[in-house]
């Protein structure tokens, strides 16, 4: 798709209906972000995710999704205890999660680590800029190679990744044109979150993407829906028709139980009328 000029969709996912939602939609690649710590679970951070929990909801994504492409993301510490260690817990989230490719934080120090898991023959994608695996190193969720010598870095980051056999490169929180010349001195695709318009791709988390965080409005995150709002104005209506005694009315109840006379025995059976509950049964 880079070679074609192709723009990349990526969004995470963390369940088997929104993955089928994103799926549906057309998006090529369904992120199964550790920032299910945050938007899933409500901790302030990623860092307590655990790689358990990542490989469960990849396989509730696996179970949603058709046709995108999987990616596991590696939390905090799954890889950086030694390469042996990474490869075990890159190679669950394609054994046991259905994903096809994994995601790590990481610049020059993942390079040898991502060399040992491409080797074994397990796609990775690296993510480099603001990394929030390192919120406290970094102080905060800032942007990152604001400065010179900082994109400097940045950019020796992205070419160690490509060069240790990345597939492809998220950017996150960087400015413009350090996407712009990273995107155009690397050859695998890169992939922006906050990183302006020039990378090969864009990822947004699906809760902001489709307005389910009612208090994060970060600058590069656009709502294309407000589905906290309406979720919430349907919640009360809900609430109120259920108050009121108006839901469930007929059209939502099975009818009465009808009396039936059994043939020959003399009983009377009482038969539940009968109705589609859908393929559950
Ligand atoms: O965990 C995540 O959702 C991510 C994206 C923001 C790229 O890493």
């Amino acid at each position: 798709m880079k070679r074609k000029g192709e723009r990349i969709t990526m969004v995470t996912a963390y369940d088997a209906t929104f993955a089928r939602l994103f799926d549906d939609a057309g998006i090529d690649v369904l992120l199964v972000g550790d920032s299910l710590g945050m938007v899933v679970q409500g901790h302030t951070s990623t860092l307590p995710v655990t790689v358990d929990e990542v490989v469960y909801h990849c396989r509730a994504v696996a179970r949603g999704t058709r046709r995108a492409h999987i990616v596991g993301d590696m939390p905090f510490l799954s890889w950086q205890l030694s390469p042996e260690e990474a490869l075990r817990n890159a190679g669950r989230f394609l054994s046991e999660g259905g994903a096809q490719s994994v995601k790590l934080e990481g610049g020059v120090h993942a390079a040898p680590t991502i060399e040992r898991i491409v080797h074994a023959g397990i796609p990775v994608m690296a993510h480099v800029g603001l990394t929030p695996q390192s919120v406290h190193a970094m102080g905060g969720f800032r942007v990152q190679g604001k400065t010179e010598h900082a994109a400097e870095r940045v950019l020796a980051d992205a070419k160690a990744v490509a060069n240790a056999g990345a597939y492809s490169l998220v950017l996150e929180g960087i400015p413009t044109d350090l996407a712009k010349r990273i995107t155009e001195e690397v050859s695998i695709p890169t992939i922006g979150i906050g990183a302006g318009p020039h990378c090969d791709g864009q990822v947004l988390v699906c809760y902001d993407l489709l307005g389910l965080t009612p208090d994060l409005k970060p600058k590069f995150v656009k709502r294309y829906a407000e589905f906290f709002e309406q979720g919430v104005e349907a919640a009360r209506r809900y609430r109120d028709e259920v108050r009121a005694g108006t839901f469930p009315s007929a059209e939502y109840s099975f009818g009465n139980v009808r009396k039936v006379e059994a043939p020959n025995s003399g009983l009377t059976l009482l038969q539940g009328t009968k109705a589609a509950y859908g393929p559950q049964g």
